[in-house]
């Protein structure tokens, strides 16, 4: 899949995830395979404005690379304007949200309510285009709503506009995150395509992923919830698509050393407070399945020094050796097929 000078032959790719894909996650799963990353998405608005929660989230490591910085709004103005303050920051590329179904974003006509308008997404789309040196891709949805799929169209619109590739979340604004991403329109999106298509939607294991490449023809596959709790799918799919065979799952060591690694990053970036803070909703999905893990969990969401939540994980690593050898650790492919657990947070 070539976007500007990046050419990589079917991509994993970190999808955009707002509260999740900061710099220590990106940065995560950067270190377990991800071919190319996401920042979450900023608003154009707060961009220009000057908020500095919203300008922070512009910055990225050399380590991140390939990176794409992914910015909404809902007026030409706006979205030139922060074009051109991201591209400041250097991303490999920037990625326009078309895609966001909520009241905060779709609500104010940014986002998925473009899907709608798409003359005016077409328009913004141009104008972020001519406004910058970097390449622009964009994400999005397959239509408002069923009764008005109207994904084609988007896509030669956005082709017409300059926009370099398209990442498709195979479902419909209205079905916001509710039963299967439809892979077939996907396929469909492909076959009407002149620019790399990116497949998004419901890869939640490695053979998902090849599985979507084989449903769709894609030119790379995004994962979002997949990734959350789970950051090894990137190398495992890697790994799939290229041999053939499946690497064999992270077994507790694996994942309770990821789950520092990430608590690590997320303090190094925002803190002792925040980084510990807000690492307290990713602890369920890193320990799902795992022996008595409620205890453990209620102790790791109240400890406010984030050497004590390591302590409190490594002495949980100690007795899951006492559970392996009485032959309690289940399979790991057991829990993953549970979505249940998954942040979908106010997205
Ligand atoms: C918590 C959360 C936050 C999200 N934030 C964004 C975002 O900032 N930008 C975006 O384009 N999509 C966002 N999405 C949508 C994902 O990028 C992705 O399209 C969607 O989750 C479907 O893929 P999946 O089934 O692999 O999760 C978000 C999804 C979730 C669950």
């Amino acid at each position: 899949m070539k976007i500007g000078t990046i050419d990589i032959d079917r991509p994993v790719i970190l999808a955009p995830m707002e509260d999740v894909t900061d710099r220590a996650f990106r940065q995560l799963c950067k270190r377990y395979g991800a071919d190319i990353v996401y920042t979450e998405f900023i608003s154009a608005e707060a961009l220009r404005r000057g908020i500095e929660k919203s300008v922070r989230k512009l910055t990225a490591d050399p380590v991140e690379r390939p990176i794409a910085v992914q910015i909404f709004g809902n007026s030409v103005e706006s979205m030139i304007e922060a074009a051109q303050i991201a591209e400041e920051y250097s991303p490999d590329y920037l990625d326009i949200n078309f895609g966001c179904p909520t009241k905060k974003v779709a609500g104010k006509g940014a986002g998925a309510a473009l899907l709608r308008e798409p003359e005016k997404m077409a328009a913004i789309a141009a104008a972020v285009v001519g406004a910058v040196n970097i390449p622009v891709t964009a994400k999005t949805r397959i239509g408002w709503d069923r009764e008005s799929i109207n994904i084609i169209d988007v896509l030669h619109r956005l082709e017409d506009a300059g926009i370099q590739a398209l990442a498709v979340h195979g479902r419909t604004r209205s079905e916001m995150y509710k039963g299967r991403a439809d892979w077939e329109w996907i396929r469909e999106v492909k076959a009407h395509a002149r620019i790399p298509i990116i497949a998004n939607g419901d890869i939640w294991s490695a053979e998902d992923a090849v599985a979507m490449y084989a449903h769709t023809g894609a030119d790379g596959v995004m994962i979002g919830r997949g990734s959350i709790g789970n950051p090894f799918i990137f190398a495992q799919a890697r790994h799939l698509l290229k041999t053939g065979t499946p690497m064999p799952p992270p077994g507790f060591r694996e994942r309770i050393e990821a789950a520092i690694e990430h608590l690590k990053l997320s303090v190094c970036f925002k803190g002792e407070k925040y980084g510990t803070l807000e690492m307290r909703r990713h602890y369920a999905t890193y320990l799902k399945g795992l022996p008595m893990v409620s205890r453990v969990r209620n102790k790791l969401v109240r400890e406010e020094q984030w050497e004590l939540v390591i302590e409190i994980l490594r002495a949980y690593e100690v007795e899951c050796e006492g559970y392996q050898r009485e032959g309690k650790i289940p399979d790991y492919a057991e829990y993953l097929n549970d979505h249940s657990d998954k942040l979908v947070l106010n997205y």
